[in-house]
């Protein structure tokens, strides 16, 4: 505890030397990182900072409402509701790559014009060790490093938690006071539920993972998983009533890691997976059926695509 709090004195400390009395941007994504960068950042510079959250329209259930009431304490917060513009530049596309390049770019239009209105001269970032790592190995095109730097031209760009690992940085959160929807919360990833959809994403199968996420959230949340949740494979036959229905297969993901770098799908009781797959399919009317991915990684990945 002592290390956390030494480590908050020096990460507002070193930001607050750098940035001085100028302005800094952050994007929010909701996600333990960003949120904790964010509010060391505020801590240092206050009005200062423009936090910036983008509603992409590919985030968890209530996501946007929460980040609202969180961050209302936060002078400058910019809520973007863009929720039909990623859907429009996302439309016909299958490719998991081309997904995940289509959102960044998006993303970077999004956030471009508002960094340009809030007059930055830093970006602040909430990049951990791990996703240094994997975008070192180039493993995937990762969006939360590498594409905005050049998007505005930035004096400098801090990194308050670039050295720590997602452990650590909700013990920081716990010892910042962040609510603990927002420390306890389990990863996710910056593109969203669009990689937890197998090919094209369409407003229905974001509804379905959406609903179907927060279902297996609300289920596997006293099993401590490291992520759990749901996504969207395809179609598949299943009957309901007298019909034969053609619906989503959605999957169940519950893993435990410690850095997302490696993972082991959990063992989980039969009654629980019932459980999840009858709310599944008795809310959600377009789901035909549930499976369950026994899948470690490697070599799966945690996400889908
Ligand atoms: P994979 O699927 O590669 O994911 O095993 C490892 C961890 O990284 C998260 N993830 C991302 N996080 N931007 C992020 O901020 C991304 O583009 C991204 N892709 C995957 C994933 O949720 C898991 O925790």
């Amino acid at each position: 505890m002592v290390e956390t709090d030494a480590f908050i004195e020096e990460a507002v400390e070193e930001i607050r030397s750098t940035i001085g009395d100028r302005n800094a941007v952050i994007a929010l994504s909701g996600g333990v990182d960003s949120s904790v960068a964010a509010a060391l950042a505020h801590e240092a510079i206050g009005e200062q900072l423009v936090p910036v959250y983008v509603d992409t329209g590919l985030m968890r259930k209530g996501e946007t409402e929460q980040i609202r009431e969180t961050f209302s304490f936060m002078e400058r917060l910019q809520i973007v509701s863009a929720q039909e513009r990623f859907l429009d530049a996302l439309a016909g596309i299958t490719d998991p790559e081309e997904k995940r390049h289509v959102i960044g770019e998006q993303f970077i239009r999004e956030f471009e014009r508002e960094a340009r209105e809030s007059d930055a001269d830093f970006l602040v970032q909430g990049t951990i060790y791990p996703d240094r790592i994997e975008s070192e190995g180039n493993i995937k095109s990762h969006h939360n490093v590498g594409g905005l730097p050049d998007v505005v031209d930035f004096e400098g760009i801090v990194e308050p938690v670039r050295d720590l690992y997602k452990d650590e940085v909700r013990d920081v959160a716990r010892a910042l006071g962040l609510e603990a929807v927002v420390a306890e919360r389990m990863p996710f990833p910056g593109p969203g539920l669009a990689v937890r959809i197998v090919g094209e994403v369409t407003e229905s199968k974001l509804e379905t993972a959406r609903e179907a996420t927060a279902i297996v959230e609300d289920e596997l949340e006293p099993y401590e998983p490291w992520q759990a949740f749901a996504a969207v494979l395809g179609k598949a036959t299943g009957v309901k009533g007298d019909n034969r229905v053609h619906g989503h297969v959605v999957a169940v993901r519950s893993v435990e890691s410690r850095d997302g770098m490696t993972a082991r799908a959990q063992e989980l009781d039969w009654d629980v997976l019932q459980r999840i797959q009858s709310r599944i399919t008795g809310t959600i009317p377009n789901v035909a059926r549930v499976l369950y991915d026994v899948t470690h990684k490697p070599p799966a990945t945690i996400e889908y695509e």
